[in-house]
């Protein structure tokens, strides 16, 4: 669908110290139907009014997002929550508690006047509280609950950088509140406090170890582990389309460090006398593959959080390097190594080898 053009206007925020007329112009916009871009403490998110249909369609047009895609409701306190779902049990709260503000969508049965735009007709909503001054701030001046899936076009990476919304969706939205990279780097998890069990349907920054400390048994669902959908209906729809792709296409390569690396180089090897450039997707405590292509370095392996905040600058980097192809070492799926993972392995849309 094509989307008439719009003057998008950029505006740099102080994240600690955001001022008040540049949030107040942007709560105006959304309560007037507008599209803001703004940062979270995982990536930046694309807001509208989650009262108002037009508004919510309005982010659909935008991304080319499916329309069986629900999206995220972000909130600025609880009392937010009694107009957008119809129950909150005992368990929700207790990770509320624990986990708000921060990187924890929780699916819960919607309220009756959630609009369907939101939920994409399902009975549950996504809720979630971020931990980031500007995105508090904007869903405050905006008087509503924000709803806003990652500001990026559909498919595509999600954006931890203003400039990477702007490559996206400039001339698309009203306006983007530029208040630097955000922390994480991965979207948060998405947890289904609906079923009988929690069941994480998309790894995200709260661990599952944390999840588990908190309530006990807590699921992950089978599709996280493999990255790719064979089901008939998802559980979460997004969990169906390609996504976190970058241009290139990208090999996971898993297993001990030292026979990956060596299949690696053996992989690159052969692309590059096939007459292909190869990008290489590593980690600073990782062997040196400057002889074998074209290297990204995403963070420190034995520091996951580090990987997950640069790893889709890192993928990103690949389109800007224009490689034929792209090896990516695998992780340790522990703490956010699990959510890191999943994302590669979406990349990958199943081309994953196991040495
Ligand atoms: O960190 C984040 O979660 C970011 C920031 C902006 O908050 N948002 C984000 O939104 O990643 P989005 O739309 O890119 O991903 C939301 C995911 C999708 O996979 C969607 O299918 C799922 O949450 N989801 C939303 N509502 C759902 C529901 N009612 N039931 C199951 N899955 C749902
Ligand atoms: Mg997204």
């Amino acid at each position: 669908m094509s989307v008439d053009h719009i003057n998008t206007r950029y505006i740099k925020v102080d994240q600690n110290n955001p001022k008040a007329d540049a949030i107040a112009w942007a709560g105006l916009i959304l309560r007037q139907g507008g599209l803001v871009a703004f940062p979270t403490e995982t990536v930046y998110g694309l807001g509208a009014d989650a009262a108002n249909a037009r508004a919510v369609a309005r982010i659909f047009e935008a991304k080319g997002r499916p329309p069986d895609n629900p999206v995220i409701v972000h909130v600025a306190s609880r009392s937010q929550l009694s107009a957008l779902v119809a129950s909150v049990p005992r368990e929700a709260e207790i990770l509320m508690d624990a986990f708000w503000p921060g990187p924890l969508t929780i699916i819960l049965p919607a309220g009756r006047g959630v609009s369907e735009a939101v939920t994409a007709g399902l009975a549950t909503v996504a809720v979630r509280m971020p931990d980031h001054p500007v995105a508090l701030a904007l869903i405050k001046a905006a008087g509503v609950p924000v709803a806003a899936p990652s500001a990026n076009l559909s498919g595509k990476l999600s954006p931890t950088h203003a400039g990477h919304v702007l490559q996206d969706l400039d001339g698309r939205i009203e306006a983007i509140l530029d208040g630097g990279p955000t922390g994480v780097g991965v979207e948060s998890t998405v947890l289904d406090m609906t079923a009988e069990a929690p069941v994480i349907l998309r790894p995200g920054g709260i661990t599952s170890e944390e999840l588990s400390a908190c309530l006990g048994k807590v699921i992950i669902d089978s599709d996280v582990i493999t990255g790719c959908y064979d089901g008939e209906s998802p559980r979460s729809p997004g969990m169906k389309y390609t996504h976190y792709a970058p241009r290139a296409p990208l090999l996971l390569v898993t297993g001990n460090q030292q026979d990956v690396a060596l299949k690696i180089r053996q992989i690159a090897c052969a692309e590059k006398s096939g007459g292909r450039r190869v990008g290489i997707l590593t980690y600073s405590d990782s062997s040196d593959f400057s002889a074998a292509g074209e290297v990204v370095v995403a963070g420190c392996r034995k520091k996951p959080e580090t990987v997950a905040a640069g790893l889709y600058t890192a993928l990103r980097c690949f389109n800007e390097l224009g490689v034929d192809v792209i090896l990516a070492e695998g992780l340790d799926e522990k703490g956010v190594g699990l959510a890191v993972m999943n994302r590669l392995k979406k990349a990958a849309g199943g081309r994953i080898i196991e040495v």
